[in-house]
């Protein structure tokens, strides 16, 4: 895992050529190197040709449905509260291993002093939204409380596979029809060419997801944290544990575990029916009844309504659940270097059903020396009972050692990742640019609309 993490930094190196769309009659005139190292191109040629052309003509068809407005309408049609809360975050730009940035939402609710930084991950299909009232709850008690959109959920943005469908109808949507094959002429290979190689690549696997916590921590000086993984979030939560065992303090399990989510994303997934269901907010209301909170309320249910049908979140939450890491071992992870001295604690539901009751022996059984402690809301309980929860994570978190902050953690490795960034040239101050404050320009929107 640790050299999965240094992988990434340095495959930051090798920075994709950006195509430059004025260039590209000047370049097809001139001719090419021969000394250009080559690989079948007429193979390529041909494939880019066909694909090209299928683009073309699926864009033209599906125009209307991608357009900005319809992006602001969706954000416009958000209940008050719920734009409040994209207003009060932050959009953190990730540059991953497999080059296509994309920017994570992160909410934080702090008082002016704190010592303890409490960083909660919201398990499948759930957001930084549903632990609002936790996030309140925890300021209350002075600590500082961050939440994360895991990315594609949310107001997160969804991550693209390079050499995707997805990610070429983008490209050739953004730099013209004729990007293919410029990088074909430039390269002598097509774009993306070995990243198809590596078919079961996943931008949601857990090293992925892992490596965005992270970034996260660090962009936002968070670190060291108290970790909360809600739900199926476990497999990545632990990733990012064992990868950066020193940027956290303890760990809190709320009914998390790595290989059942609560949330019927298989529902959603079916094309016609799944959108249906999130078209229809009593058939999505008893859906989130059954699955994840008895209790939830109804703006909580039409909030998250609309953010799985908005943005695509739809498919978001189905790659995420492919990707979740379903032979995760929670006891043979614990043996990890550096996580045996690490406090873990289990929250778990008593009174959902009795197979959940029995996931969660089995569960701390994995975890003889952690904390084991019930409550009495769902699956989701941070809907049921925000104030139970918050209070059995406040007592874990003060029954530790206070923390300590320093200026910079790790600053060998900051260091590193800031001499790799003067290397390939992405200035810093570029970056900040697009963090902090959410980007209203991502919905198509100026100042004023909140009203
Ligand atoms: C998935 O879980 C297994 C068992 O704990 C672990 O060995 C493996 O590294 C995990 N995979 C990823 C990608 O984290
Ligand atoms: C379980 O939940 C129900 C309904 O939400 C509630 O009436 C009951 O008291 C709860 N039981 C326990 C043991 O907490």
């Amino acid at each position: 895992m640790a050299d999965h993490a240094s992988s990434i930094s340095t495959s930051k190196q090798k920075a994709q050529p950006k195509p430059n769309p004025e260039s590209r009659d000047q370049r097809l005139s001139s001719p090419t190197p021969l000394s250009a190292p080559r690989r079948r191109p007429a193979g390529a040629m041909a494939f880019w040709t066909y694909l090209t052309i299928s683009v073309g003509l699926i864009s033209l068809l599906l125009a209307p449905f991608f357009s900005p407005r319809d992006q602001h309408s969706w954000f416009l049609s958000l209940p008050p509260d719920l734009r409040l809360h994209f207003s009060q975050g932050k959009l953190i730009k990730i540059h991953p291993s497999y080059q296509i940035p994309f920017r994570v939402f992160a909410i934080e609710s702090s008082p002016a002093e704190f010592s303890e930084t409490v960083l909660l991950v919201p398990g499948l299909a759930c957001n930084s939204f549903s632990f609002r009232h936790v996030m309140s709850a925890l300021r209350f008690h002075g600590f500082r409380a961050v939440a994360i959109d895991m990315p594609g959920s949310g107001f997160s943005e969804r991550p693209r596979v390079p050499g995707s469908f997805e990610d070429v109808f983008a490209q050739i949507k953004e730099n013209g029809i004729f990007w293919a094959f410029d990088q074909l002429v430039e390269t002598g290979q097509a774009p993306y060419e070995d990243m198809r190689a590596r078919k079961n690549f996943s931008p949601y696997g857990p090293a992925e997801i892992g490596f965005v916590i992270k970034k996260v921590i660090r962009e936002m000086k968070l670190g060291p944290v108290h970790l909360v993984i809600h739900d199926a979030m476990l497999g990545s939560g632990a990733n990012f544990v064992a990868s950066y065992p020193s940027l956290v303090r303890s760990v809190t399990l709320l009914d998390s575990s790595a290989g059942l989510p609560a949330f019927p994303y298989w529902a959603v997934g079916v094309p016609v029916v799944g959108r249906l269901i999130l078209k229809s907010p009593s058939v999505f209301t008893k859906l989130m009844r059954l699955c994840c909170s008895r209790s939830i309320d109804m703006p909580a249910v039409e909030s998250q309504r609309l953010l799985l049908l908005g943005k695509d979140g739809r498919k978001g939450v189905v790659d995420m659940a492919k990707a979740l890491n379903y032979s995760f071992d929670l006891r043979q992870w614990k043996e990890l270097d550096g996580l045996k001295e690490m406090p873990v604690q289990l929250l778990w539901s008593n009174n959902w059903s009795d197979r959940w009751i029995e996931e969660g022996r089995q569960t701390a059984s994995a975890l003889p020396e952690g904390k084991f402690t019930y409550h009495s809301g769902g699956r989701w309980p941070q809907e049921d009972n925000a104030k139970e929860i918050t209070e059995r994570i406040v007592e874990f978190v003060t029954s530790l050692p206070k923390t300590i902050r320093m200026i910079i953690n790790e600053p060998s490795e900051e260091l590193e990742e800031k001499v790799l960034e003067v290397n390939t040239g992405s200035s810093h101050q570029h970056e900040h640019g697009h963090q902090f404050g959410p980007s209203l320009g991502m919905y198509g929107l100026g100042q004023g609309f909140m009203g």
